[in-house]
Formats: C-alpha cells, sequence, structure tokens
C-alpha cells in the first residue's frame, strides 16, 4: 500500500508537509485568534529543518528522509539498541555489526577511528584472533601498496592496489551510487569492478580504472540471443579505461543460482548498458553458454585476453564442489594456459537479492576456500604466475591481513564502500526502497546520494583503510601486507589454547601435487586423482 503511494508522492516526506501545514495553520490561528504562537514557532523551525536536509549533501538520509531522519542519529545518541526499529536493520542478524559499520563511516567521513580504554573484543574467546608484532617495527614511507597483475601470457599488465572495490552492477547500485566509486577510485587509484551489469555511461564519466567483469548473461558483449558476441566484447575491451578483464563463474552469496533483474527495474540507461531489450526480464543463466568443460574455460580466458590486446584475465568464484576446481588446475597444466588471476569470494559474501538457503548454506566460506585454492596453485607450481583476489567480508586493515595470511594477494570489498556510500544495512537492496539512494534506480531517491560528497568518502575510507594495514605492517616489522603469511596470526582454539593459523590451516608443498603422492589432505587425497580437465563431474 505505502509503495503504491510512494510511486505517487514520496511518502517519506510526510513528516516535512505536515510541519508546514501545521506551520502555517498555527500561524493562521495566532494572527487570527492570538493563539499558537508557539506551535507557529516550532513548526516553522521543524519546516525549515526539513527544507535545509533536503538541500544538505552530508546525509542520504535526511534528504530521503527529511525530518524523520533526525530521529535516527537522536536515537544513536540516546539508547542505540532502541535504533533499530528506525529506518536501520542493526539486529543481531544484521551482516556487519555496529563496531565493524561504524570503523568504516569514522574512516569514511575523515573522522578519528582511534578508540579509547582499549579492546571490546573478548580476548579469551574461542576463535579470537590477532597478529603478532615485532620488537623491530618497520618503518615505511607510504600506506599506497600495490602489486602487478598479469602473469607470462599477458601483455599489459596492471599495477593494482592491494584494496579495491568489489563487483556490484550498475542496476544492483544506483547511478549516483555507480559514479560516486568510481569517481573515488580514479582519486584514490584502485580499481573498480563494473560487477556483471557491464559498463554503463556512469562507469565512464569520471575515468577511474574498471574490471570488467563477463557474467553469464555477457552484458555489453552479447548478441540478440544472449550469447557472447567478439565484436561487441573487443569495443568495450579495448577502452583505456578497462584495465582487467574478470570471467564470473559464481559469487559467494548465491553460488550456481542465475539472477534475474525484473522487466519493470530494467530502466532505459540499464537496457543500453546491457545490450538488452526493455520491458523484458533480464536474466542472468546460472551457467555460461560459452564454454562447458575446464579446458573450455581456459580457452574462454586465451581468447578475452586476446582480443583485450593482452589485458590481465581471469576469473572470480565462490568455490563449490573441489574436483570441479581441481579439474581446471588440470586444465591449466594439459592447456599450458593459465588465467592472471583468480578472485576467491567467501560465501559470507553479499548480494543485491538472493535465495536464504543460498545465502545461508551455499559454497565455502573464504578462509577455506581462499586456502584451498592457494594450495592447489602451489602444489603444481603455478602459484607465482597467478595472483589471489579474495572478497567476503573484508572491511578492516585486520581483515586484509587476515586474507594475506590465508593466501591472497589483494583484497576486495562490496559492502566495505557501500558503507563508505552512506549504506544503513537497511537490507531493502532488493526492494528499490534504499533509504540511502545507494541501492534503487528511484530517481528521487538516488538523487539524495550527492556524487561529489560521497566520492571523497569513497576514496578516504580507501585511504584510511591503507592507512591502518601500513600501521599493522610497520607494527609487524614487515615491508609489504604480501609478507603476511599464517606464521603471523595468532587464532584461540580453547581458553588455555592458542595455534597459528599456520598450524590450523592445511599447506601443500610446492609441486607435490604433480608427484601423484597423497599429499595427507582429505581433500586433496579424495578427488584431486578423481578431477579431469575435460569435464567439471567426477570421472
Ligand atoms: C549489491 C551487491 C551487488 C553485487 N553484484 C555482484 C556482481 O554483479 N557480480 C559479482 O561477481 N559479485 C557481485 N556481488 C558480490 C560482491 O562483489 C562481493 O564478492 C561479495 O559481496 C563479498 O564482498 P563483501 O563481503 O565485501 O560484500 C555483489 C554484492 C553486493 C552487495
Amino acid at each position: 500500500m505505502l509503495d503504491r503511494l510512494d510511486a505517487i508522492y514520496p511518502v517519506r516526506y510526510t513528516a516535512l508537509v505536515l510541519c508546514v501545514l501545521a506551520a502555517l495553520l498555527s500561524l493562521f490561528a495566532w494572527i487570527g485568534f492570538g493563539v499558537g504562537g508557539f506551535f507557529f514557532l516550532l513548526f516553522a523551525s521543524l519546516s525549515a529543518l526539513g527544507l535545509w536536509d533536503l538541500r544538505q549533501s552530508k546525509s542520504a538520509l535526511r534528504r530521503n528522509y527529511p525530518v524523520l531522519g533526525h530521529l535516527r542519529y537522536m536515537l544513536e545518541k540516546i539508547r542505540p539498541e532502541i535504533r533499530q526499529y528506525f529506518l536501520e536493520g542493526d539486529t543481531d542478524e544484521a551482516p556487519f555489526s555496529r563496531s565493524q559499520r561504524s570503523l568504516v563511516y569514522a574512516r569514511a567521513k575523515g573522522e578519528t577511528d582511534k578508540r579509547p580504554f582499549g579492546t571490546q573484543l573478548d580476548v579469551t574467546a574461542n576463535g579470537f584472533e590477532w597478529i603478532n608484532h615485532s620488537l623491530l617495527p618497520s618503518t615505511l614511507a607510504s600506506s599506497d601498496f600495490r602489486l602487478t597483475i598479469g602473469g607470462p601470457l599477458c601483455r599489459q599488465p596492471y599495477d593494482a592496489s592491494v584494496f579495491n572495490i568489489s563487483a556490484m552492477s550498475f542496476g544492483a547500485l544506483s547511478a549516483h551510487a555507480i559514479q560516486a566509486l568510481n569517481a573515488g577510485a580514479r582519486r584514490g587509484g584502485f580499481a573498480h569492478d563494473t560487477g556483471e551489469g557491464s559498463i554503463s555511461a556512469w562507469h565512464r564519466l569520471h575515468g577511474g580504472d574498471l574490471i570488467w567483469e563477463i557474467g553469464s548473461g555477457y552484458f555489453g558483449c552479447r548478441d540478440a540471443a544472449g550469447r557472447f558476441n567478439e565484436d561487441k566484447f573487443k569495443a568495450n575491451a579495448l577502452e583505456p579505461q578497462v584495465k582487467m578483464i574478470e570471467i564470473k563463474l559464481s559469487q559467494g552469496a548465491k553460488p550456481g543460482h542465475g539472477g534475474v533483474l525484473p522487466a519493470a527495474k530494467v530502466t532505459p540507461e540499464i537496457a543500453a548498458a546491457r545490450g538488452v531489450r526493455m520491458g523484458v526480464d533480464c536474466v542472468s543463466p546460472a551457467a555460461h553458454s560459452a564454454f562447458a568443460t575446464p579446458m573450455e574455460l581456459l580457452h574462454f580466458v586465451a581468447r578475452l585476453r586476446e582480443l583485450s590486446g593482452g589485458k590481465p584475465t581471469g576469473f572470480k568464484f565462490c568455490v563449490g564442489h573441489p574436483w570441479e576446481w581441481f579439474a581446471i588446475v588440470k586444465a591449466m597444466l594439459e592447456t599450458g594456459i593459465t588465467p592472471d588471476f583468480i578472485v576467491v569470494d567467501g560465501s559470507e559474501g553479499g548480494t543485491g537479492a538472493a535465495p536464504l538457503e543460498f545465502t545461508d548454506h551455499v559454497g565455502v566460506p573464504l578462509q577455506e576456500g581462499l586456502r584451498l585454492v592457494h594450495n592447489t596453485l602451489v602444489g603444481v607450481n603455478l602459484r607465482d604466475c597467478i595472483k589471489l583476489g579474495a572478497a567476503g567480508k573484508v572491511v578492516s586493515a585486520f581483515d586484509l591481513a587476515r586474507a594475506f595470511a590465508v593466501g591472497a594477494d589483494w583484497c576486495n570489498s562490496a559492502r566495505g564502500f557501500m558503507f563508505a556510500l552512506g549504506c544503513i544495512q537497511a537490507q531493502t537492496c532488493h526492494t528499490g526502497a534504499c533509504p540511502t539512494g545507494v541501492a534503487t534506480q528511484d530517481p528521487l531517491r538516488q538523487q539524495a546520494l550527492v556524487v561529489s560528497d560521497k566520492s571523497e568518502r569513497v576514496f578516504n575510507y580507501h585511504q584510511q583503510t591503507l592507512k591502518a594495514l601500513q600501521e599493522l605492517v610497520q607494527a609487524s616489522g614487515l615491508q609489504h601486507p604480501c609478507e603476511i603469511s599464517a606464521r603471523h596470526i595468532v587464532r584461540r582454539v580453547n581458553e588455555n589454547e592458542v595455534r597459528l593459523l599456520a598450524q590450523l590451516l592445511p599447506s601443500v608443498a610446492p609441486g607435490a601435487l604433480l608427484s601423484g603422492a597423497q599429499v595427507q589432505h582429505p581433500v586433496f587425497d579424495t578427488y584431486w586423482a578423481l578431477a579431469r580437465a575435460d569435464r567439471f563431474g567426477l570421472a
């Protein structure tokens, strides 16, 4: 009912409209009958406040909920736990805790991210983790940590930041959000992954580095039947703004599950960016049509790399059946084709919308998935020519440090940057009624997100997170985050025992999988021999 009304007139402006009406009424009463002066002053001030809310650029929430939006901040000050009833899904079910989000907000706003009085974490709890420091901390000149992505078959290696914006499509996010992310990436010299929704005009506006993601819908490079089209691919891939090509095999929040953007949400802009028709559901099938075997996948990688003029080309996936991943590695060995990078997405990853069973119970979590991929490549001596990216609840510098320790060379974050854009985790991304204009195609709601203001926050969040990472690296006496290994992180396993991550996580010796010998690791010992390069299924 409210949504239908909202389509006619923005219901969320009601508080302001009522204040203006009450101010007018009390003015008449005051002039006419000499009463109501106090109410006129009260409602006139609230109306002025509401009109100011509509004009200011700092808070998207107040721009979308003039007058009413202040309630959230007041409650935040008074009793944080009441706040969850006002526009913010800050319950135990929420994916990110209040302290995780407030750290991002503080860094994005350039406010102090320092905390007084010591840790609020329970250091006696199982699973509590820390990084050990050194008595000889290092001193580093810069926090602009980078890596070169591009293996032996790549002609245009990319000088990448160790922290980038993870894939989120235009369509899942608003045009203003895409602009703010890309402008922030441009200023900070880091990369912005397009997501499977392809490259839109809003990605091109600010010129920030792009990672172009090719999903099973082949948006931006498809023919009328939805199959991959080389010419359309080349047209986009050869653009200088495109730095890398990423084939999306799956994302952690809904692996093996395609996606549909309902016809009603396919705006002319989305249709243009994706190369699809208006008024028709925009479908991302669960599987690709350009390849059906591990060998074909690698030939597709080689083809896209060639068509893009030799740019780094790789794929993103959430680990599922281990034998399917093993089959891809065997195909690398048989074809001699290697991707330049692989992004491992944890099942704890986010999405614009997915069935609960998928978000909760399908796919391998980041730690186990990343470690398996790292170990397999070490086991076949391909680790040095393939860079590993990691995504899945990476928002703080310690999350980055832990991912490096497990095996990553760089990290991507999606929801971390959404928080930097002003997301309050209302979890209404799938309704189009996002209160902060981040995940909506509603023109009025998204105008609340002021690009110049939010791109600054995206830039700040990135900078401040890398600064915090620099402090961690220095404290551990290291020179670069990629030196952080499983020996540096410690985890409590029970109240009296702790272990190094290196003692808890499995490792495979270099080349060990090539000898055919058992590596004393159940998954490898059970499935490695059974995996075949010519099929994803077991032999
Ligand atoms: C709104 C939204 C849209 C997303 N769209 C895509 C997408 O198009 N392609 C993709 O590979 N992953 C997509 N993802 C997954 C993210 O890129 C990322 O891998 C995952 O959320 C883990 O990162 P996070 O925990 O930092 O959010 C999306 C995530 C969100 C929250």
